[in-house]
């Protein structure tokens, strides 16, 4: 989705206003039934031009029985950001915390298949709503390992991340794709294990466009703070500081400025999330860890922010979202082509297909898929399945069946099984 960048305040005078004038945005993270609470409201709606859900888009909130999905509290979120001129970041579809209990007893290729059915149902359900998604949240370990975190998503297969990458693509291609985590503010092993990832990502094709530091921080900053989004931001992912608190104490103001200012001096930082809204809506409880005291009174920090987003410099210029190639390169003949992208575990796979019309364009699309023999279709987005073994039929759902010359829709699928060896061909209409 296009990220709004206005809000209907003076520039320079509040927070999104004058973050906006920096190409960026400036967000709160929101606890939905706050939502009716008036001085809570005024000062988001004053201050802040970007939200995200504290809790209520996680796994345990919004699928709290398996394939029984409530969407109820992010879509109150949703409205009220659309009705507010602000973007919103999803956060986010799988973490080793917060998962319902149904998920929390899998393991193996149930949990594997339950997670990205749940990816896919999910960034579906808030498709063209959502600026970015924190597809995956912690999945790395503290210390010096620069490892993976323990976790029953992780025991499922060291590809579990970039499966939950292509899933989300598949369902919203809009929305960019971030890795989310703490600890990583500066070089160190965590950061640089996450940075090897996205790497790797990057060089493969998995579609990952961001990459989110949280920044609940003490009382200092790591003097390589800025060098680290830096060297992320040059492996072509944008950055964001997604989950900022700072301890109170004569520092706070200083550290909440630097922050700010490393964020302005890397192009690709796209924008500022602190965790929450007044010191008493924090997690963090006494730190007093955010830019309004209980009253809701701007403090000392929110100052310093202010300042810093007024005195930087530049513009972000930032790409959409980008789909990796695929695997089968499209024909070139024909009234359309398809090619499919396999993302596949044992036991199961998410195909995401590309159509792409010819040179007379399309007013619908057929495209055949015979499945190998034992897999069968267990889900479809952006198309419309007829059969689940064998050959299998996807047609054109009503908003993408028409394309003009050369243009490209995509749609994908999930399934039990190997979907290895699936050639796809398309009929126009
Ligand atoms: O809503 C229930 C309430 O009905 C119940 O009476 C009460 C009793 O414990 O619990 C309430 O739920 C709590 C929920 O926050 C809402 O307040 C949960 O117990 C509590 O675990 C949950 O904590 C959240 C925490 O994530 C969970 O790990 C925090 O609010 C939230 O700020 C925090 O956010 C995380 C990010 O998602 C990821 N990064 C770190 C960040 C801070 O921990």
């Amino acid at each position: 989705m296009t990220m709004a960048m206005t809000t209907g305040a003076s520039a320079g005078t509040t927070l999104g206003a004058s973050a906006a004038e920096k190409g960026r945005y400036f967000g709160a993270a929101v606890a939905v039934n706050k939502l009716s609470t008036s001085a809570y409201t005024t000062i988001l709606n004053r201050e802040f031009n970007s939200v995200v859900a504290e809790n209520e888009m996680k796994w345990a909130s919004n699928e709290p029985q398996q394939g029984v999905f409530n969407h109820s509290s992010g879509d109150r979120l949703v409205s009220h950001a659309q009705a507010n001129g602000m973007s919103v970041r999803g956060h986010t579809l799988l973490w080793h915390a917060q998962q319902p209990g149904w998920a929390q007893g899998m393991s193996g290729s149930a949990l594997r298949n339950a997670a990205i059915n749940h990816v896919t149902q999910v960034a579906t359900h808030y498709r063209g709503k959502i600026y970015a998604w924190d597809v995956v949240n912690e999945a790395f370990a503290d210390g010096g390992s620069g490892g993976r975190r323990d976790s029953n998503l992780q025991r499922t297969g060291n590809d579990w991340i970039e499966a939950a990458f292509r899933a989300a693509r598949a369902a919203d291609p809009g929305a960019k794709l971030c890795y989310n985590d703490y600890n990583t503010d500066g070089i160190n092993a965590k950061s640089t294990g996450i940075y090897n990832m996205v790497r790797d990502f990057k060089s493969r094709g998995v579609p990952i466009d961001c990459v989110g530091f949280q920044s609940h921080l003490g009382t200092s900053l790591a003097s390589d703070y800025q060098a680290n989004l830096q060297r992320f931001a040059d492996l072509g992912v944008d950055v964001q500081i997604t989950e900022l608190d700072v301890m109170t104490g004569g520092n706070q103001a200083n550290i909440y400025g630097a922050v700010t200012r490393a964020c302005l001096a890397v192009s690709r930082c796209t924008g500022i999330t602190t965790w929450g809204v007044r010191d008493c809506d924090s997690w963090r409880g006494s730190d007093n860890a955010l830019l309004f005291d209980c009253n809701g009174n701007k403090k000392a920090a929110y100052t310093a922010v202010l300042n810093a987003l007024n005195a930087g410099t530049g513009t972000p210029t930032t790409p959409p979202p980008t789909t990796p190639p695929p695997t089968t390169p499209p024909p070139t003949t024909g009234g359309c082509s398809a090619s499919v992208s396999l993302n596949s575990w044992n036991g199961g796979f998410v195909a995401s297909v590309k159509v792409t019309a010819g040179s007379a364009g399309t007013n619908g699309w057929n495209v055949s898929v015979t499945l190998p023999s034992g897999a069968s279709v267990t889900n479809t987005w952006s198309a419309t399945a007829s059969g689940s073994t064998g050959t299998v039929r996807f047609a054109n759902v009503d908003y993408n069946g028409r394309l003009t010359a050369g243009q490209v829709a995509e749609f994908g699928f999930q399934g039990t099984g190997s979907g290895t060896g699936m050639t796809p061909t398309c009929t126009a209409s």
